[in-house]
C-alpha cells in the first residue's frame, strides 16, 4: 500500500514545502511550519477531453459586455465606499479582523439592511448556535424581512444548500470553521481552508452569487489565517480597531472592483455598529485645552481627509538610556523627526524621554504628518501651547526642510469645516491653495521657520 503523503505549509502565508524548515522564505516568518496530509490528487488524467477542449472558445474582449450595473448598494454607505461602490454580483469577498472586532455583526446588520429590500439572504455559522444569532439579531433591532439561516461546517452540506436554495447572498462565518470530508486535516488547516474556499469561489462564479467570508485573524493559532486566502478572493477587506476604543476601521487590502485606499469608519456600540459620519470631529472629541504638547494635523486615509490629534510628552530621563515610546506612529519614524530636531534645532533631546500618542487610537503611516510630531516634541519641551485654532502637516526631511504632500486643497477644506482659522502647510504647496478670509494659509520652509509660527 502505499505511504500517505503528507506536506508542509506555512500558517502565515500558506507557502507549501515537502520538508519541514524553522523560517518560511515566503513570508519570512518563523516556526510558522505544520505537517497535514497531502492533498488527494483528482482521479481524472492531467489530458483534457477534446470535447471540453472544443467547447473552451476564446472571447474577443471588445465582445464582453462591462457588467457594472450588477452592483447592489448595501445601504450602510461606509461598508459601500470600502466596497467601491456596492456588492458586485458574482464576487468572494473575504472579511478578515481579530475575533471579537465586531465582524459577525457587521454582516448580520448588513444582512439586515438588504433583506428589507427583499435581496434573498443565506447566513451559515459554523461558530455560534441559532439561539446565539438571534440574540445578537435581537440587539440589532427589528428585521422587517427574515433572513434564512444555517448552522453548518461540512461544505460538501453547504454547497448542496446553496445550490438548491441559490440566494443572492450567501455569508460563511467563519471560513475556519468549515472542513470537506475528503480532506484528511483538522478544520482551519491551511488546506482545507483553502480547499473549502476554492469551492466556495467556484460556487460564487458558477452561480452568480455574492459570497462574504469571516476569516479569523491569528497571531501563531493553529488555524490558518486568512492571509492564506488573500490572493484566491476578489476583495479583501480588514476590520480593525482599538479593543478598548469603540470605534472600528474598515479597510480594504485588495479589491477587484474598485479603489483599495478607502476605508469606513464604525463605531461599536450597545445595538450594534453605527457609521461615524465625520470621523474627523471623533477623533478630536475631548481634545485638551490650552496643554503643551497637543497640535492637529491632517491624515488622508485613501480619499478622505481626517483630522488627528498628535500628542508628544518630553521630560528629563531618570535612566542612561532615555525611553522613546510611540503609539499610532512608527517608532523609528519618531526617533529619526527627534535627531533632525536636535540636529537642526540644537534640542538637547538626549536627555529626555519623550513619548508621542495619536489620540483616538488611530494608526498613520503618512510622513504627512511629520511636522505636526515635530511641533509636538517643540511644544513639550519648551511647554509652551500652540493655538487650538491652527493645522499642521508637511512631511519634514532629514535637512531639516519642509517637503510637499499631495491632496492639500481637501485636508485644508476639511480643516477649515471644522472651524480651524490657520493652516501652516509646506512652502511648495502654496502653488494649490491661498488663503481666504476666514482660512489663513501660511507656508513653511524649514523646520528652523516653523518657530516664529506655532507660539500661541
Ligand atoms: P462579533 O461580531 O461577535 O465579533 P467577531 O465576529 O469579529 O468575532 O462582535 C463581538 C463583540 O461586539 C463583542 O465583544 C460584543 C460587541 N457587541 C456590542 O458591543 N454591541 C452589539 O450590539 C453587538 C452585537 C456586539
Ligand atoms: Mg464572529
Amino acid at each position: 500500500m502505499a505511504k500517505s503523503k503528507t506536506v508542509f505549509f506555512c500558517q502565515e502565508c500558506g507557502f507549501e514545502s515537502s520538508k519541514w524548515m524553522g523560517q518560511c522564505p515566503g513570508c519570512k516568518a518563523w516556526n510558522t511550519f505544520v505537517e497535514e496530509p497531502a492533498a488527494p490528487k483528482s482521479s481524472r488524467g492531467s489530458q483534457a477531453s477534446p470535447r471540453d477542449i472544443a467547447a473552451a472558445v476564446p472571447t474577443k474582449l471588445s465582445m464582453v459586455s462591462p457588467d457594472d450595473h450588477k452592483r447592489t448598494l448595501t445601504g450602510i454607505r461606509e461598508l459601500d465606499r470600502v466596497l467601491g461602490g456596492g456588492i458586485v454580483k458574482g464576487s468572494l469577498v473575504l472579511v478578515g479582523g481579530d475575533p471579537g472586532i465586531g465582524k459577525s455583526t457587521l454582516l448580520l446588520q448588513m444582512c439586515q439592511v438588504l433583506a428589507a429590500r427583499s435581496v434573498s439572504l443565506l447566513y451559515i455559522s459554523g461558530e455560534e448556535s441559532l439561539q446565539q444569532i438571534r440574540m445578537r439579531a435581537d440587539r440589532l433591532g427589528p428585521f422587517k424581512n427574515d433572513i434564512m439561516m444555517l448552522c453548518e461546517t461540512n461544505l460538501d452540506i453547504v454547497e448542496g444548500v446553496v445550490r438548491k436554495y441559490k440566494p443572492d447572498i450567501v455569508v460563511i462565518d467563519s471560513i475556519q470553521t468549515m472542513y470537506k470530508e475528503d480532506i484528511g486535516s483538522a478544520p482551519g488547516s491551511v488546506s482545507q481552508v483553502r480547499e473549502s474556499t476554492g469551492v466556495l469561489m467556484q460556487l460564487a462564479k458558477g452561480l452568480g452569487i455574492t459570497i462574504f467570508i469571516v476569516g479569523h485573524v491569528t497571531k501563531e493559532g493553529v488555524v490558518a489565517g486568512p492571509r492564506v486566502l488573500e490572493h484566491m478572493v476578489d476583495t479583501v477587506l480588514y476590520f480593525e480597531g482599538d479593543r478598548h476604543a469603540s470605534y472600528r476601521i474598515l479597510r480594504a487590502v485588495k479589491n477587484r472592483f474598485g479603489s483599495t485606499n478607502e476605508i469606513g469608519v464604525f463605531e461599536m456600540r450597545s445595538s450594534g455598529l453605527t457609521q461615524v459620519e465625520n470621523p474627523s470631529e471623533y477623533m478630536l472629541n475631548g481634545r485638551p485645552q490650552g496643554a503643551s504638547g497637543s497640535v492637529v494635523s491632517c491624515a488622508m486615509e485613501g480619499t478622505r481627509p481626517i483630522l488627528v490629534e498628535v500628542q508628544a510628552l518630553v521630560c528629563r530621563t531618570n535612566f542612561n538610556m532615555p525611553r522613546r515610546t510611540s503609539a499610532g506612529i512608527d517608532y523609528n519614524r519618531v526617533n529619526l523627526l527627534m535627531a533632525v530636531l536636535e540636529k537642526r534645532l540644537g534640542l538637547p533631546l538626549d536627555n529626555c524621554d519623550c513619548y508621542v500618542n495619536i489620540a483616538g487610537g488611530m494608526r498613520l503611516s503618512e510622513p504627512a504628518i511629520d511636522l505636526a510630531v515635530v511641533c509636538a516634541i517643540i511644544s513639550s519641551y519648551k511647554n509652551f501651547e500652540i493655538s487650538a485654532k491652527t493645522i499642521i502637516f508637511g512631511e519634514v526631511g532629514l535637512t531639516g526642510e519642509v517637503r510637499a504632500v499631495n491632496m492639500v486643497e481637501q485636508r485644508v477644506a476639511e480643516a477649515k469645516k471644522l472651524g480651524f482659522s490657520t493652516c501652516l502647510v509646506p512652502e511648495v504647496n502654496l502653488k494649490s491653495v491661498a488663503s481666504t478670509e476666514d482660512m489663513a494659509v501660511v507656508g513653511i520652509r524649514t523646520v528652523q521657520d516653523i518657530l516664529k509660527y506655532i507660539k500661541a
